[in-house]
């Protein structure tokens, strides 16, 4: 399989340093609903990085910030060097090209086909000609196992099938972070490890930063350099998968994994 990522670096770039995504005292309000309380942290290029934490920690938010569907009330988000936010509309576009998103609802377009699901966003958002992002898309729905769809409807699918398909869009644009929010929640059982297998073949062979929020653990553990635990809003612990699951060093964190583990 070969996927290819967009060449860095681009042309704004200010720093040199390897951290790809930057959140510098994000705090997030929803009316006096404090969800993010002046969070910090960073993804280094290249890495897979996993989010776990209680239902309503702030998980998704952070997700939702970096796809840039929210705005935060204070703080700094930068990717790859450039501003998120606080950032001007052009900057905001720039940036949001490096960042793709698979979401647990597939989101897919219903009335267009698997192939067009694909290559509509290639063309419109990057100019790319009609040919090659058909024949990107039928590489890219190989590598996930679906090349004999390309021209069925996503309302044909089962929903693993329909996941790999937004799998395969998201990748379809290139982008530099691949943001994953629990893409496998809403699956029958028998069809998760299908897609978490397309997954793990990209942590393996691509160099794409992936920000993952996940509540299989196995996979986390299989894919992650690095766990962050969350809890009301902010990293209460994080580290390498065989210490914050063997040995956390919380108490919060414990009692979270021994529920879902
Ligand atoms: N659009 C919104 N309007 C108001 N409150 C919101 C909105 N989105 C999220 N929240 C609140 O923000 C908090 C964090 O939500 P978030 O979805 O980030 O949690 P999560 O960690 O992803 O949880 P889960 O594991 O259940 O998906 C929750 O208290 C939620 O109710
Ligand atoms: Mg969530």
């Amino acid at each position: 399989m070969s996927i290819e990522t967009r060449p860095t670096p681009e042309t704004n770039t200010v720093e040199s340093s390897s951290e790809l995504i930057r959140l510098e005292q994000v705090t997030k309000r929803f009316g006096d609903n404090t969800v993010l309380d002046h969070l910090d942290f960073s993804v280094d290029a290249g890495k897979h990085v996993t989010l776990i934490g209680p239902s309503g920690s702030g998980k998704t938010t952070i997700l939702r910030l970096l796809m840039t569907l929210l705005k935060p009330d204070e703080g700094t988000i930068t990717v790859d060097g450039q501003r998120l936010f606080p950032a001007s509309d052009k900057e905001v576009r720039e940036v949001r090209k490096k960042i793709g998103m698979v979401f647990q609802q597939f989101n897919l377009f219903p009335n267009m086909s698997v192939l067009r699901n694909i290559t509509e966003a290639p063309v419109t958002v990057l100019g790319m000609s009609k040919d090659e992002a058909a024949e990107r898309a039928r590489g890219l729905l190989e590598m996930v196992g679906l090349a004999d769809k390309c021209d069925a409807r996503p309302t044909q699918l089962s929903g693993g099938q329909q996941q790999r398909v937004a799998i395969a869009r998201a990748l379809a644009m290139r982008p530099q972070v691949l943001l994953l929010d629990e893409v496998t929640s809403a699956l029958d059982p028998e069809l998760v490890a299908g897609v978490l297998d397309v997954l793990r073949d990209i942590a393996r062979s691509t160099d794409i930063t992936m920000l993952c929020v996940t509540h299989e653990m196995n996979f986390a553990r299989d894919i992650s350099d690095q766990v962050l635990m969350f809890d009301s809003g902010r990293v209460i612990e994080s580290g390498p998968p065989e210490k914050i699951f063997t040995e956390p060093e919380r108490d919060r964190t414990r009692e979270f994994l021994s529920a879902v583990l």
